[in-house]
């Protein structure tokens, strides 16, 4: 018998061992059993609709993440998913790397901590405009390997890494039934769009690779993107623009769309890509609709690729990718808010979406259609026998007609459908969400540079005036051309580029006499030629320099070089310096691509025949003298003998920089303005913050508008157009002291660092706009009241809300018109209709504060200025840092 003591104390023994069993298998919940059936992941027994953010670790700095996930989980993720990178983790064979932006385990535990989801691809190959798809070079090197087929030392590296990652989120209880926020793995990465490539030796990999990842015992389920033949075990994933259509490769598996591009990737000289936010909630709404049940933006937060992480082919050193989270961390509006709001109306679905096996389809017109979902999974249709107030349904509706609106009815009510779009209905009868009315009460716009004139106009964000130049003195040192240690080599033949480099460094130098003689001379000027270098074809930047001169220089991909050249009497210098600029990250056999020069390599129009460098005897160097001596970093900078540099210096090639700068007040993103400057790279206190060049996007190819209706591609809605592609360059905060910050440039071609300027990217001016016939607030659906039905969600007003930046508020309301305003953010014109109140409501409400929300009513806003006209509320406003002003944020 337990006596009652014995009772209390049995109580607290479980108490202790229930802590004790929490701590040691993860604090983030308890833990939780994920496995699927067609419709859905079932996560602790449940069926859930999840939305999540991908977010690449390396591509921001640890001390953004937390900000960067409470931003994701604000916005309505439910989940972050994020490769692995093996190069970050693995940069020398055997030696790995979990620190700094590598510590994959404190990022898990970060998005575990605030009580999200986190879906691991693993890869490894990734592609991700990563360099080399995420392989380390060294990878090339082992004998016989043939990388993502069936081939012995490919799969054993590949084995040993995946493993590595498993165990590692093993040994730290990351995965859900250790209480970890881990829910799916993945395995390889589109291998699908490659598999033709390989024969039956794709197919035969695809069967190891699920084998093999499913041998290691993770505890939770796998997938693998773009892969119509993932064995039975493996949920094969859709990545793309829409995946709307898309079906598993078995009826038991659900729908997962783990690509959402939201946005796409560019190229030095290339236009920044934009995908309107309409677009894109149409894209995720209709997958919802017609039964996904899970969604990962690619990207939610795209960030920047620093150092040399950058893929290639020429990829830029942003990876902002247009999505919800900019480069800097700072929301890119509406984008963020319009699907913040999109997230919460599919979550007042989740109920009926989980509930049913299937929606119930019904057309509404050519163009129209619905789809149903009931809570109650035996009522489902109008006749059940049930009524219909014991069983819920959330419906969908589509128009996706690309130019008009339509009418349609819908259980006897009439829905205006505007085109492109979806309306979410969650009782099936109100209208929460539609995907082509953005809801401006979350419209904090952060501008970039350049923006789509369909989105308001664009808010300088970093201006001249705010920025710290670092004017005060520049120092420069002379990079060699061509050989600069003892460790160069000579060797008979052109060697391949990555063989040599093994990508330590972008810059492999080649050296070679050339004797030219009297009578070749002769030959060139009586036959009026001149000799001509000819490569069969190059990648990505060569540089040809006669007798220490730079004479000509040569960018493309697998290009051939034909590169006249005037040669002296006697010998002559002939150097060729190979630049790589982020080596291939997608395609098949990746392992031979290699960088450099391929073929034949000669000189032409000399007097006795062509002369075959190819086999000529070539001194190599890599990298750069200052790369090796670390000069950028504080410790060894002064190792080189840097001199001051003058006002009117003229601007100089392979040149080394560095100044000093004190970091700008307050806590604003900061920004190096590299427009000044050539091509090259640029370290601050030592961090890499990338490669920099200023290429010029084409003219032509921007719309004047962009219509987010019809289907999205890349080249649609470009912004940009006749601009440098980057010019700003994130340095994160972390990586800044208060004063005396090492800058260190390496400029290539030539530019002036007297204009190279520190900035802030900051919001500043944030709008909104929206009509009184907008429908309510979506936290509205939530409010006891409206659950209980003491009032109609139809009952209440829609609200504008504005919101700054954290540690910012709202210093002056620019304009506020109720009435019939005209115009778009910082272009807002008053209409016939205006109520003269409108700035005094809304300044009222605001100044002051870092967030606040106006009703959109009359009553909201002080009497009706014109009956029986429809009317809408537009706001401009201003964001200060609250620093700045001495007013604490509230
Ligand atoms: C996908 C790939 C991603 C990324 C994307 C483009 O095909 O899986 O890693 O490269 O394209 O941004």
């Amino acid at each position: 018998m337990v006596g009652l003591e014995n009772k209390a104390v049995l109580k607290l023994l479980l108490l202790y061992l229930f802590i004790q069993f929490s701590v040691t298998c993860g604090n983030f919940f308890p833990p939780f059993n994920v496995t699927y059936d067609h419709r859905a992941l079932i996560i602790d027994g449940k069926r859930r609709m999840l939305i999540s953010g991908g977010i690449h670790y390396p591509r921001a700095t640890p001390q953004m993440w937390p900000d960067l996930i409470a931003k994701s989980k604000e916005g309505g993720a439910d989940a972050i998913e994020s490769y692995t990178f093996w190069n970050g983790h693995e940069p020398v064979k055997g030696q790995y790397n979990f620190e700094g932006r590598f510590d994959l385990v404190k990022f898990v535990k970060l998005v575990g901590d605030s009580g999200l989801y986190f879906l691991l691809r693993i890869g490894p190959y990734v592609c991700a405009e990563w360099n080399f798809g995420g392989f380390p070079v060294w990878l090339r090197d082992i004998p016989g390997i043939e990388f993502r087929t069936d081939n012995e030392p490919f799969k054993r590296e590949m084995q040993r890494f995946v493993t590595k990652i498993v165990d590692l989120m093993r040994e730290e209880k990351l995965f859900s039934w250790q209480g970890g926020p881990i829910i799916l793995l993945q395995i390889e990465n589109e291998y699908g769009n490659m598999e033709g490539s390989y024969g039956q030796k794709g197919k035969e990999y695809v069967k190891w690779a699920a084998n093999m990842a499913l041998g290691l015992g993770a505890g939770v389920p796998w997938v693998m993107c773009k892969q119509t033949d993932a064995p039975d075990d493996i949920i094969d994933t859709c990545n793309n623009y829409y995946c709307d259509g898309y079906k598993p490769n078995s009826p038991n598996k659900p729908t997962i769309w783990t690509e959402d591009w939201d946005g796409w990737y560019t190229t030095w000289g290339g236009r920044l890509p934009h995908r309107p936010v309409e677009d894109l909630a149409f894209a995720v709404a209709r997958f919802f609709q017609r039964g996904g049940s899970l969604m990962n933006y690619y990207m939610y937060f795209g960030g920047t690729n620093f150092g040399r992480t950058s893929g290639g082919p020429f990829y830029i050193t942003s990876y902002d990718y247009d999505a919800p989270i900019d480069e800097y961390g700072l929301l890119s509006e509406p984008k963020w808010g319009h699907l913040k709001d999109l997230h919460a109306a599919i979550k007042l679905c989740e109920p009926a979406l989980v509930a049913a096996d299937s929606p119930q389809y019904m057309k509404l017109g050519p163009n129209q259609e619905a789809h149903v979902y009931w809570e109650n999974a035996q009522s489902t249709g109008l006749n059940s026998s049930l009524s219909e107030s014991q069983s819920t349904c959330s419906a969908f509706l589509a128009n996706i007609d690309e130019h008009n609106t339509a009418t349609v009815t819908f259980r006897g009510k009439s829905y205006s459908l505007p085109p492109w779009s979806v309306s979410i209905l969650p009782d099936c009868s109100n209208l929460a969400f539609n995907t082509a009315k953005v809801g401006a009460q979350t419209a904090m716009k952060v501008v970039e540079y350049a923006s789509s004139p369909k989105i308001s106009a664009p808010e300088l964000v970093m201006t001249k005036n705010e920025a710290s130049s670092i004017t005060e003195s520049w120092m420069s040192v002379k990079e060699p051309i061509g050989t600069w240690s003892e460790n160069n080599f000579t060797v008979q033949g052109m060697l391949e580029h990555l063989k040599v480099t093994k990508d330590e460094s972008d810059y492999l130098w080649h050296m070679t006499r050339i004797y030219v003689s009297d009578d070749d001379i002769a030959f060139w000027e009586e036959n009026q030629v001149s000799p001509t270098l000819v490569i069969d074809s190059m990648r990505d930047v060569l540089r040809v320099f006669i007798n220490g001169k730079l004479i000509g220089s040569i960018t493309g991909h697998w290009v051939k070089v034909v590169q006249p050249i005037q040669f002296q009497q006697g010998y002559n210098d002939l150097i060729l310096l190979s630049q790589t600029v982020g080596l291939q990250n997608y395609g098949a056999f990746l392992e031979k691509d290699g960088a450099g020069f391929r073929g034949q390599t000669k000189l032409t129009g000399f007097k006795n025949g062509d002369i075959d460098l190819s086999k000529a005897s070539w001194i190599y160097q890599v990298g750069l003298k200052g790369e090796f001596q670390k000069i950028f970093t504080v410790e060894e900078n002064e190792k080189a003998g840097w001199t001051e540099l003058k006002l009117d210096s003229t601007p100089s090639t392979f040149t080394w920089y560095k100044a000093y700068f004190d970091s700008p007040d307050g806590s604003e993103p900061v920004a190096l303005d590299l427009g000044s400057m050539g091509k090259g790279q640029a370290w601050v206190n030592g961090h890499h913050i990338g490669r920099y060049w200023n290429l010029t996007a084409p003219k032509d190819g921007c719309p004047n508008s962009c219509n987010y209706r019809g289907a999205y591609g890349s080249n649609k809605c470009m912004t940009n157009c006749g601009k440098p592609t980057q010019t700003w360059y994130h340095v994160p905060r972390s990586w800044l002291q208060e004063s005396n910050n090492l800058l260190v440039i390496f400029e290539e071609t030539g530019g002036n660092p007297f204009e190279i300027s520190v900035k802030l990217r900051e919001s500043r001016i944030i709008c909104a706009q929206m009509s009184e016939s907008h429908y309510p607030p979506l936290d509205q659906w939530l409010n006891p009241d409206v659950i209980d039905g003491k009032f109609s969600i139809n009952d209440i007003k829609p609200q504008i809300r504005l919101q700054c930046e954290d540690g910012h508020i709202i210093s002056s309301i620019e304009f506020a018109s109720y009435g019939t305003p005209h115009g778009s953010c910082q272009n807002f014109s008053e209409g016939n209709c205006h109520s003269p109140n409108s700035l005094s409501v809304v300044s009222k409400a605001c100044e002051g504060r870092n967030s606040c929300s106006v009703e959109v009513s009359n009553s909201g806003l002080g009497g009706d200025p014109c009956r029986g006209v429809l009317k809408t509320l537009a706001v401009e406003a201003r964001c200060v840092s609250s620093s700045t002003i001495g007013v604490s944020q509230f």
